[in-house]
C-alpha cells in the first residue's frame, strides 16, 4: 500500500503540502510569499520555539515576530487560509510532500572549528526529525545557508532511516535539494516577490521540477537557475562573501578619503558608474552587520583551510578584519573629537538595528560601537524606531540605568563605567547630549530638524554621521560640529 502511495507521490510531482522547519527571519517571510503566490499549496511553518509561533499567530498582525515592510499585509491575507504556524513538528513533517529546512546555522562557539565553522546541530536535528516522521516520498530542501557538501550529510541521515528490508518504514524515500535564500532583511518581501534569481541545486530532475514549478507561479523561468548540489551550496556562501567584500572595500576607501581630502560619496559614484563595477553596495558605513555576512565568510575561510587553501582563507579573512577595524575606528573618532575623553559625557545613539527597516540587531555595528563607548565611560541614550529595550539590554549585556526622577548630573557623576538608557523619541535621545551618532539609516533620521533639536544639546555639540544621512549645511546652520564618515 505504502509503496503505491510512494509511486503516486513521486509521479505526481505537483506539491500540495509544504512543511517549513524554522519560523525565523527567512522561514516566516519566505513561506508567507509562497503561500500568497500559490493558493493551491497548504503550508505549515513549524518551530520548537513556542513563543515565536505564538507571536506568528498573534491576532494583531502588527505583533508578528519579524518586522518587514509588507509582511503583515501578506500574513493577514494568507494566515489561517493556506499558511499555518505550529509547534507540531513531527505531525506536520508526516503530512508534507516537501520539507524546507530553514533553521539557524550560526558559527560554532566551541569544539572543532569553533569561531569559524558553522554549527550544524540544528540542521542535523531537523534531518533526523524528517527521517523519523516523513511518510512516503519527501523532497527535503536546504533553505538555510550551509557549508558546501552538507546535502551529503543530510542524505546520509535520511537514508539511515530506511532499515534494510523493513516492512514498516523501509519504503520512505527522499530527494535532497539545495535552494539557498538571497533575501535581504528590510527588503525581504520585495526580494522574494521579484528575486534576481532563484537557485536550485540537485541531482533528481523530478524533485528539481517540483520545486521550480512552485517558483514558476510568479518567477520567470529565465530567472530560475539549476545547478548541481555543490555549486548551489557554494554559490550562496560566495554571494555573501562578494557582497561583504564590496562593503569592506568602500569602507577602506572611506578611511583613505578622510586622510587625503577625498569624499567617499563622490568616489563611490565615480567608480560605481563603471558598468563593470555597478553602483550597488558601495555605501560606506559603520561596518556590515546582520546574522550572515560574518558567519558565512568565517565558514568560507574554515572550508578553505580544510581544503588546504590557506591563501584563499587569508584573502576572505581580511574582509572581516577590515570590518572589525571600521567599528573600532568610529568609536575612536568619537572619543578623539570629544577632547579625548567621553567619561561622564552623554551621547545619543541613533539606530540600533544592523540596517534600516528591520528589528534585527544580530551583529549590528551599533552593539560593538556602543560597548566601546560604554567602556570609555559614556552615558548612552539609545533610540531605534523598531528595536525594543529588552533586545538592547540583551545585546549590551548591561542592565539599563534606572533613575526614577532623571537628573543628568547624578547620572554623569554616578558613572565611571558608563551607562545606557532607552529613549522612545529622537527628541528625548538628543536632550542634553554632547554628541549624537547616527549608526542606522532609518528614514526618521533623515528628517531630524537639527535647528530645533540642537537647542537642547550641550555645546559644543557634535553629530557623527556614519551613514551619510544628514545634510552638512543644516548641521552647520544649527551650530553643530559634524564628522561624516569618508569626508
Ligand atoms: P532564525 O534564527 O531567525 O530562525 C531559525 C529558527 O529555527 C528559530 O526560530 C529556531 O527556533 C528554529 N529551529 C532551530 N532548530 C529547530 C528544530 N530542530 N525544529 C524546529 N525549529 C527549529 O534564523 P534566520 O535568520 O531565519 O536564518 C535561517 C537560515 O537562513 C540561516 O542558515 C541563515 O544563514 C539563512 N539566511 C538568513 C537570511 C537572513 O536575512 N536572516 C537570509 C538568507 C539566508
Ligand atoms: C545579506 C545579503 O544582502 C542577502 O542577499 C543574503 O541573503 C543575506 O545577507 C543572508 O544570507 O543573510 P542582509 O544581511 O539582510 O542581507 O542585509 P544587507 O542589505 O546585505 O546588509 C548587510 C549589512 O551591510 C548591513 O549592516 C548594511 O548596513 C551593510 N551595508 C550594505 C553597507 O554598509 N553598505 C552597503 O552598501 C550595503
Amino acid at each position: 500500500m505504502q509503496l503505491i502511495k510512494n509511486e503516486i507521490k513521486k509521479r505526481d510531482h505537483a506539491i500540495k503540502n509544504i512543511c517549513c522547519i524554522g519560523a525565523g527571519y527567512v522561514g516566516g517571510p519566505t513561506m508567507a510569499v509562497i503561500a500568497d503566490k500559490c493558493p493551491h499549496i497548504n503550508i505549515t511553518v513549524v518551530d520548537v520555539n513556542k513563543d515565536r509561533i505564538d507571536f506568528w499567530n498573534h491576532p494583531d498582525v502588527n505583533n508578528i515576530p519579524v518586522f518587514e515592510p509588507g509582511l503583515s499585509n501578506i500574513i493577514s491575507r494568507v494566515r489561517g487560509v493556506n499558511l499555518h504556524f505550529s509547534t507540531e513538528v513531527n505531525d506536520e513533517i508526516s503530512k508534507a510532500d516537501m520539507v524546507f529546512l530553514c533553521v539557524n546555522t550560526p558559527t560554532k562557539t566551541k569544539g572543532l572549528g569553533a569561531g569559524k565553522a558553522s554549527d550544524l546541530k540544528w540542521i542535523e536535528a531537523c534531518a533526523r526529525q524528517v527521517a523519523k516522521s516523513a511518510v512516503g516520498h519527501t523532497i527535503v530542501v536546504e533553505k538555510s545557508t550551509l557549508p558546501v557538501r552538507t546535502a551529503k550529510t543530510i542524505q546520509t541521515i535520511l537514508e539511515s532511516s530506511q532499515p534494510f528490508n523493513s516492512e514498516s518504514n523501509g519504503n520512505k524515500t527522499f530527494s535532497v535539494l539545495s535552494n539557498p535564500e538571497f533575501l535581504a532583511e528590510g527588503t525581504a518581501i520585495k526580494d522574494l516577490e521579484s528575486p534576481d534569481r532563484v537557485l536550485i541545486g540537485g541531482e533528481d530532475n523530478q524533485a528539481i521540477n517540483s520545486l521550480s514549478d512552485i517558483y514558476s507561479n510568479w518567477v520567470p523561468d529565465s530567472k530560475i537557475i539549476k545547478t548541481n548540489l555543490w555549486s548551489s551550496e557554494l554559490s550562496k556562501l560566495s554571494a555573501n562573501a562578494f557582497l561583504a567584500q564590496r562593503i569592506s572595500s568602500i569602507n577602506s576607501i572611506a578611511a583613505f578619503c578622510e586622510a587625503t581630502g577625498g569624499d567617499v560619496r563622490e568616489v563611490a559614484k565615480a567608480i560605481g558608474s563603471d558598468n563593470r563595477i555597478g553602483s550597488k553596495f558601495l555605501q560606506a558605513g559603520p561596518g556590515f552587520g546582520g546574522s550572515c555576512f560574518k558567519k558565512d565568510i568565517l565558514n568560507l575561510t574554515y572550508l578553505s583551510e580544510y581544503f588546504g587553501l590557506k591563501e584563499v582563507a587569508n584573502y576572505w579573512e581580511s574582509v572581516i578584519a577590515l570590518n572589525e577595524w571600521q567599528k573600532q575606528r568610529i568609536a575612536r573618532k568619537v572619543v578623539d573629537n570629544l577632547f579625548g575623553t567621553i567619561s561622564g559625557k552623554s551621547i545619543a545613539i541613533l539606530g540600533f538595528s544592523f540596517k534600516a527597516n528591520t528589528n534585527d540587531t544580530r551583529e549590528s555595528p551599533s552593539i560593538d560601537i556602543a560597548k566601546k563607548l560604554l567602556e570609555e565611560g559614556a552615558n548612552l541614550f539609545i533610540h531605534d524606531p523598531k528595536v525594543e529595550k529588552n533586545q538592547i539590554e540583551k545585546d549590551l549585556n548591561i542592565p539599563e540605568f534606572k533613575h526614577s526622577d532623571y537628573d543628568e548630573n547624578i547620572l554623569r557623576a554616578n558613572n565611571e563605567e558608563g551607562s545606557w538608557m532607552y529613549k522612545k523619541s529622537i527628541k528625548d535621545a538628543l536632550y542634553n547630549v554632547d554628541a549624537a551618532i547616527i549608526l542606522t539609516e532609518w528614514n526618521d533620521y533623515y528628517n531630524i530638524k537639527w535647528d530645533e533639536l540642537s537647542l537642547n544639546m550641550r555645546r559644543p555639540a557634535w553629530v557623527f554621521d556614519t551613514r551619510s544621512v544628514v545634510k552638512p549645511d543644516e548641521i552647520k546652520k544649527a551650530g553643530l560640529n559634524l564628522w561624516r564618515l569618508g569626508d
